[in-house]
């Protein structure tokens, strides 16, 4: 085993103190699958993005978007901020808000998991749930209608929105991208990532065309959702986080197909029973969507690599957040999800 070899490489513990809980975003680990990846030839990795203070990877776009609004002068002492989000967003700006002393508003839908919800109030933001499903089946529209009478109704709030944020998209391409590239010393053949508001996709692929412009970009995406260029039109969705209701700006049509090699869609069981896969094999808990990356990487995109090829999934957050949902029987059986694996665990008992 070379030492110099990235695959077998140990590197030192990285000990930080912050001031804050916000200098200890980001830096976050890669681990090496054998066990979830054996059969295929490349090597896969897997980004823990949960390892972030608020346990997703939008710590790195709140506080970002926050301090960059900060800087504008929109935000001052106790101002209130409006966020439309599926879960970790709104968990990252209230880690944030917590910190800077701002007031939170999380706009969310019927499909953010309990304990998200719970522990939004935790950290002292105000959660408002939108009920009606917009025309595309969707609650993004119904979350931007609701937006526009929180803003009149709390004059001088400042709604940031993620779907159309360059701080969104740069706190990935300065950040995570890097982080990818350097951890491999520079042999990267390809990243697979989510589709959501662009931040993390947009911003790693902007990266990696720019240093590293042989890396493949896999773009992941749940059927039904129209975030990308070319989908298959509206359906419902079940992955949370994952998708969107109407294509976000910051997927701009004009560079998408530059800086995107693969788009590929997935479907709510393919991706749970990956997720399911990876805990048992690797002792990782990824949420669905960590799962759909990992579903493409290694089960349709491998075969395209050979055995010195390293590929990257970068997984969003931790499945502990999804216990009540994507990974519950009752969940997953009223949306018709077929995830078997996942009660046919010899070593559960039986009895209480
Ligand atoms: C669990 C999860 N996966 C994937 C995504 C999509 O990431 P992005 O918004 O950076 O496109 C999100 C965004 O909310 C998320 O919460």
């Amino acid at each position: 085993m070379a030492p110099s070899d990235p695959v077998h490489a140990h590197p030192a513990p990285r000990l930080r103190v912050g001031d804050s809980v916000l200098d200890v975003i980001g830096h976050t680990p890669l681990v090496r699958l054998r066990r979830f990846g054996c059969g295929i030839e490349p090597r896969l990795f897997a980004k823990l993005e949960s390892t972030n203070p608020s346990g997703s990877m939008k710590d790195r776009a709140a506080v970002r978007m926050i301090e960059e609004a900060e800087t504008a002068h929109r935000l001052r002492p106790g101002s209130t901020l409006i966020v439309a989000t599926s879960g970790n967003m709104g968990l990252a700006m209230a880690m944030v808000c917590a910190v800077k002393g701002f007031r939170l508003i999380c706009v969310v839908d019927p499909k953010i998991s309990p304990v998200t919800e719970r522990s939004l109030r935790l950290y002292g933001a105000t959660v408002v749930k939108v009920y009606q499903r917009d025309q595309t089946g969707g609650y993004h529209l119904t979350r931007l209608d609701r937006i526009a009478s929180l803003k009149a109704e709390h004059p001088g709030a400042v709604y940031l929105d993620q779907y159309d944020s360059p701080a969104n998209v740069a706190a990935h391409q300065e950040a995570t991208g890097p982080e990818i590239l350097e951890a491999l010393e520079g042999r990267v053949r390809a990243v697979a990532l989510c589709a959501g508001t662009g931040g993390s996709s947009m911003g790693v692929a902007r990266f990696f065309r720019e240093h590293s412009p042989q890396t493949d970009i896999w773009l992941v995406d749940e059927f039904g959702s129209l975030a990308l260029p070319g989908n298959h039109g509206a359906a419902a969705r079940h992955l949370n986080g994952m998708g969107t209701s109407m294509p976000p700006a910051n997927y701009d049509p004009a560079t998408f197909a530059d800086v995107i090699d693969h788009v590929a869609y997935v479907r709510a069981a393919e991706a749970i029973r990956a997720a399911v896969d990876l805990a048992r094999s690797e002792g990782i808990l990824a949420g669905g969507t960590g799962g759909a990356v990992l579903h493409v990487l290694r089960d349709r995109a491998a075969a395209a690599y050979g055995p010195d090829d390293n590929l990257v999934a970068v997984l969003p957050d931790h499945g502990s957040r999804y216990s009540d949902t994507q990974f519950e029987k009752e969940w997953l059986s009223v949306r018709g999800i077929d995830v078997p694996e996942l009660f046919t665990d010899s070593h559960s008992e039986t009895t209480p």
